[in-house]
């Protein structure tokens, strides 16, 4: 899709994503939390995109359509420590209606180059084990499975367990 822009998030996104999260977290059970659960406070939101962008090593990129944020991709930095500081986490989702068009793609491509950047060695992600969609993204970048976690989710009675994947940069 071409009218699909990528781009930093800024402070005065947070009433936006604050209304993309909560769409996102309720259309799949592929995440960990739940609108409900999220708790999602504009103010709140605020003050998180804030801390990232004081944080060098965290990021949040979105895809915007017509004004609107119709997807985000994050890398999120594992702790102040210097023994885990060349790793971090990477995260992404994206509205249902906007699936399958190449977007996550682009997404994932703004978080590898970003990570090239600031030097990181290492993105690491946890992935439903029956998330198809997003492992075949992950593989297409090179990500690899380190191992898998059984019984990582309870879902409605029922288990599921995930990968622990990575790429190395
Ligand atoms: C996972 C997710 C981000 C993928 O987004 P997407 O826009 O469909 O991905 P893309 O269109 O960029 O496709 C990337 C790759 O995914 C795979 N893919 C896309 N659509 C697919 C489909 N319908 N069936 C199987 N694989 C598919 C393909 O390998 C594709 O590569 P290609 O374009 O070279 O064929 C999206 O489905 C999503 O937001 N899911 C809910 C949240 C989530 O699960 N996040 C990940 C948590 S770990």
């Amino acid at each position: 899709m071409d009218n699909i822009t990528i781009r930093e998030i800024k402070i005065s996104d947070s009433e936006d994503f604050v209304i993309f999260l909560n769409i996102v977290s309720d259309e799949t059970d592929f995440l960990l939390l739940n609108s409900k659960e999220r708790n999602l406070d504009v103010g709140k939101e605020a003050k998180i995109i804030r801390s990232i962008k004081r944080e060098r090593k965290s990021v949040i990129f979105v895809a915007e359509f017509e004004d609107r944020i119709i997807g985000s991709s994050g890398l999120h930095f594992n702790g102040k420590s210097n023994r885990v500081s060349h790793r971090a986490t990477f995260s992404i989702s994206l509205l249902k209606d906007f699936w399958g068009k190449g977007i996550a793609s682009r997404l994932t491509e703004y978080i590898i180059n970003y990570a090239k950047v600031i030097d990181l060695e290492k993105i690491e992600l946890t992935v439903r084990a029956d998330n198809e969609k997003a492992i075949k993204l992950y593989k297409k970048f090179g990500f690899e499975t380190e191992g898998e976690i059984k019984h990582y989710f309870y879902i409605n009675g029922k288990y599921y367990n995930a990968y622990i994947m990575a790429l190395f940069i």
